[in-house]
């Protein structure tokens, strides 16, 4: 069997998602609606060119959408999905076009697996063959907000797209229908008689109606890495008597030399949170000797790696911090600053860890002259689709 053209439905007002843009031209992890349904339609094998049927007022913004793509021209659809449908198998034209697949741009999970079986169906000899779906709830049917009466759900199914037909059937089918209000080509088919097969349809293969079912979309479509970002800070004792370490203050004969208040193990937290995020490291965000960064807590930083993140909509997996010093003794302190730096992270403190280490007396970290930390991040970010 030849490659089988597609008709691809994009007309529609998409008014059950809500208020804007037609639903198929809203984002889902950075592309519209319509992009995931050519992207999945591209992917599978078998299928010819594919026919995008628009309303003509979203014509700017659709050339945008399919611009990457090398498709037949967009024809103007109808008022409804049924005339929308006609428009499109129209402008196949009847020449030596023998199948056609129409299918919801509102749909962007179809499967390579779902194509075969719709094809395979068709080479056995049927007019048409859809994809469907098994009613697993008890199916009711109500009326004014009353149950009427318990259906027997083994003979119902939901019905998917694409529909595959024989090509000169159903353009016939839907002409002779011109002006019913048909929600789906398999019932067009029907009014002719013709014998159309159900095929196993896809849990998976959902339509995307509701506000909500973008959330679901973007929650499958979106792609995340794991990155990890390094920290590394040393600060010089100057006289004083307290020293701040992880948010939390601790009495000691000498202070931590800085702009800020020096707590070192916070700043490599932030040095490593902009690691991971590729986003620089504290110099570029808090240049020194800027007068606004001069004094100021160490939790502010965090604060700041935290609303980056946030923009970002980046996810921390987990903190790993090392303090490194001969005194103060630091071990009596590890629950309170876990407890402090997740509490700045709002994240469990399972996700934060502190370790605190001597050097055995050596080097100018066991010579008392300060005190060094290092830091890994690891963090969860979104990555685009090219
Ligand atoms: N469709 C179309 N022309 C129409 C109506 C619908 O091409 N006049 C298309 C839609 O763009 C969609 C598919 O038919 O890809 C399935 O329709 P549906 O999910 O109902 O989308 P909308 O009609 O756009 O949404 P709504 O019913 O919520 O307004
Ligand atoms: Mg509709």
């Amino acid at each position: 069997m030849d490659d089988i053209p597609v008709i691809l439905v994009a007309a529609g007002r998409g008014e059950r998602a809500g208020a804007g843009l037609p639903k198929q031209y809203r984002q889902i992890c950075g592309k519209p609606l319509l992009w995931w349904a050519l992207r999945s339609l591209l992917a599978c094998e078998g299928l010819g060119p594919i026919q995008i049927v628009i309303n003509p007022e979203f014509k700017t913004l659709h050339e945008d959408v399919v611009a990457e793509f090398n498709l037949p021209a967009a024809v103007s659809g109808g008022a409804t999905r049924q005339a929308s449908v006609l428009a499109g198998l129209e402008a196949l034209g009847s020449g030596n076009v023998a199948h056609v697949m129409i299918h919801d741009a509102a749909r962007p999970f179809v499967s390579n697996d779902l194509v075969k079986r719709l094809r395979q169906s068709l080479g056995e000899g049927n007019d048409g063959a859809i994809p469907v779906v098994a009613m697993t709830d008890t199916v009711k049917r109500c009326h004014e907000g009353l149950v009427v009466e318990t259906l027997d759900r083994s003979t119902l199914a939901r019905a998917q797209t694409p529909q595959a037909f024989g090509f000169h059937a159903i353009l016939a089918a839907h002409r002779a229908v011109v002006g019913t209000e048909l929600t789906d080509d398999a019932a067009v088919a029907e009014t002719a008689g013709l014998k159309v097969a159900a095929v196993t349809g896809d849990e998976g293969n959902s339509k995307v109606t509701t506000a909500e079912d973008f959330e679901i979309a973007a929650k499958r479509l979106g792609r995340t890495e794991i990155r990890v970002g390094t920290g590394l800070d040393v600060h010089a004792f100057a006289p004083g008597d307290h020293v701040m370490l992880c948010g939390i203050r601790i009495e000691h004969e000498a202070t931590l030399d800085g702009d800020s208040d020096a707590d070192v193990g916070l700043h490599v937290l932030v040095d490593a949170m902009l690691g991971a995020m590729g986003a620089g490291d504290l110099g570029v965000h808090f240049p020194v000797g800027d007068p606004a960064w001069k004094g100021r807590a160490s939790s502010d930083l965090v604060a700041v790696a935290c609303d980056l993140m946030r923009e970002r909509q980046v996810r921390l997996v987990h903190a790993d911090i090392t303090l490194i010093c001969q005194k103060p003794r630091l071990a009596i302190h590890q629950p309170a600053m876990k407890q402090k730096v997740s509490d700045l992270l709002n994240v469990d403190p399972s996700r934060v860890n502190i370790k605190v280490t001597s050097t055995d007396g050596l080097g100018f970290t066991g010579r008392g002259e300060g005190i060094a930390g290092q830091a890994a991040v690891t963090l969860e970010v979104p990555v685009p689709w090219d």
